[in-house]
C-alpha cells in the first residue's frame, strides 16, 4: 500500500469557490489503513494539516504550506434492519447526493429533503447540513473517525456529536482534529414526509402523488431554480448563517421591517433570513472585481472567474458592516474560510 500523495498542487479544482491557491502536499485516503500510514510518517506528520471534504463549503484564500488530508473512503453497507428502520454505514468519501438518491430509490426516508446539497457524506455531520425543514442530525446514529493527535479510531454516538444549527463538536471543540471515515445513518421504512417549508408544497402540486421520489424531485427543482450551480458559477452555497436572534429583538425588528422573514428556532429565539437582510442592504447582484453576490440568491457569494481573495474579503466586510449598521445584526460566515 502506498500513500496517494501529491506535492505543490493547485487547490483551484479542489474547492467549489475556485480561488487560486496552492498546497504543499495533498493526500487522498481510500482506507483507514492509509490514514494510519500518514500518521506514522514522521516527515509528513510534522507539517500543519487541514482536513478537506469535497471542498463545497470552504474557501482557500491563500496558499497552504502544509498537508491537505482528504478522506475518499467509499461504500454503503447495510449493517442492521428491523421492521421500522434500516442502518446504513457510509464511507466519508461518498458523494452526499448520490447517497440520498440511493436512500430514496430504496424507499428509506429521512434525508430526502437534503437532496442536491453538494459535498461528501463525511462533511454532512460537521456542519449538520439542513434544508427544507430537516437537519441531518435526525438521521445520524454515529460518526466514526480517527483522532489525529491521539492516532486512534474513535466512535461518536449521536449525543456525543453536540449537533446544533449548522454546527457540531467537529466544527467546534474537535475542529481539524478528527478525520471522519464513516457515518452510520438510521433511516425509516415508514416515514412522515416533511412538506410544509415555504415553496415545497407548491412545487409538489406538479406531481400526482407525494412520495419520497416526488419530494426529492421537487427539492431538486427548487434548488436548481434558486441556487447557482457551482459547476457553472463557482460558489460555496450559503455563505453566511441565518442569525439566531432573541424573540424580543425580532419583535422590535418586525416593528420597523414587517416583511422580515423569520423561522422557528427555539423557545426563546428565532432564525432571521440572512438572504433578506443582505438583499435589503442592496447587495444582491453587486460585485467587487470578479467576486459577487448571486443575482438569484442573496446568501450565495459567487466567483465569476479568476476572482481574488482580497475582493472576497472586502465584500464580506462590506456586507457585514452594512447589515450591522442597518439591522444591528452580525452575520457569521457559514463557510470555512482558510
Ligand atoms: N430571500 C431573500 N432574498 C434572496 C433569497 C431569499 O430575501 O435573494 C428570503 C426569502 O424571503 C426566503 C428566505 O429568504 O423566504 C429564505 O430563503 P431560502 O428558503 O432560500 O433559505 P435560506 O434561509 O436562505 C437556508 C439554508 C440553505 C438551504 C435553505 C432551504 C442556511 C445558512 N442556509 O437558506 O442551505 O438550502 O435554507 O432550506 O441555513 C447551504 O447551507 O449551503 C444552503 C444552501
Amino acid at each position: 500500500m502506498t500513500l496517494n500523495l501529491k506535492k505543490n498542487i493547485s487547490l483551484r479544482d479542489k474547492h467549489t469557490f475556485r480561488l487560486n491557491a496552492r498546497a504543499a502536499y495533498f493526500i487522498s485516503f481510500s482506507s483507514t489503513q492509509e490514514i494510519f500510514m500518514y500518521l506514522e510518517d514522521k516527515a509528513l506528520y510534522s507539517h500543519p494539516f487541514f482536513i478537506l471534504g469535497s471542498g463545497s463549503n470552504c474557501v482557500f484564500t491563500k496558499d497552504f504550506e502544509g498537508v491537505i488530508l482528504q478522506p475518499a473512503i467509499r461504500g454503503i453497507q447495510k449493517i442492521q434492519e428491523n421492521d421500522a428502520y434500516v442502518w446504513l454505514r457510509v464511507g466519508a468519501g461518498e458523494n452526499w447526493d448520490s447517497f440520498v438518491a440511493y436512500a430514496v430509490e430504496h424507499n428509506y426516508g429521512g434525508i430526502e429533503n437534503l437532496s442536491y446539497i453538494p459535498g461528501n457524506v463525511g462533511a454532512a455531520p460537521i456542519q449538520n447540513i439542513g434544508a427544507y425543514g430537516i437537519e441531518v442530525k435526525d438521521s445520524i446514529e454515529k460518526v466514526e473517525g480517527i483522532h489525529i493527535n491521539k492516532k486512534e479510531s474513535i466512535t461518536y454516538n449521536k449525543n456525543d456529536c453536540h449537533f446544533a444549527y449548522r454546527t457540531s463538536i467537529f466544527k467546534e471543540a474537535l475542529s481539524n482534529k478528527i478525520i471522519i471515515t464513516n457515518v452510520t445513518f438510521r433511516l425509516a421504512k415508514q416515514h412522515r414526509l416533511i412538506t410544509d417549508y415555504t415553496g415545497v408544497k407548491e412545487e409538489l402540486k406538479k406531481y400526482n402523488e407525494i412520495t419520497l421520489q416526488t419530494l426529492r424531485k421537487a427539492i431538486i427543482n427548487i434548488r436548481q431554480r434558486k441556487l447557482p450551480d457551482p459547476a457553472v458559477i463557482p460558489n460555496a452555497g450559503s455563505f453566511f448563517k441565518n442569525p439566531i436572534v432573541s424573540k424580543e429583538k425580532v419583535r422590535a425588528l418586525k416593528n420597523s421591517y414587517p416583511l422580515l422573514p423569520i423561522f422557528v428556532h427555539s423557545e426563546r429565539e428565532e432564525k432571521v433570513s440572512a438572504a433578506w437582510l443582505i438583499e435589503q442592504c442592496g447587495f444582491k447582484g453587486q460585485r467587487i472585481g470578479n467576486i459577487g453576490v448571486s443575482e438569484n440568491h442573496a446568501l450565495v457569494l459567487v466567483n465569476y472567474g479568476n476572482g481574488h481573495a482580497q475582493d472576497l474579503r472586502e465584500l464580506i466586510i462590506a456586507i457585514q458592516k452594512s447589515v450591522e449598521k442597518t439591522f444591528g445584526l452580525h452575520l457569521e460566515p457559514e463557510v470555512n474560510i482558510i
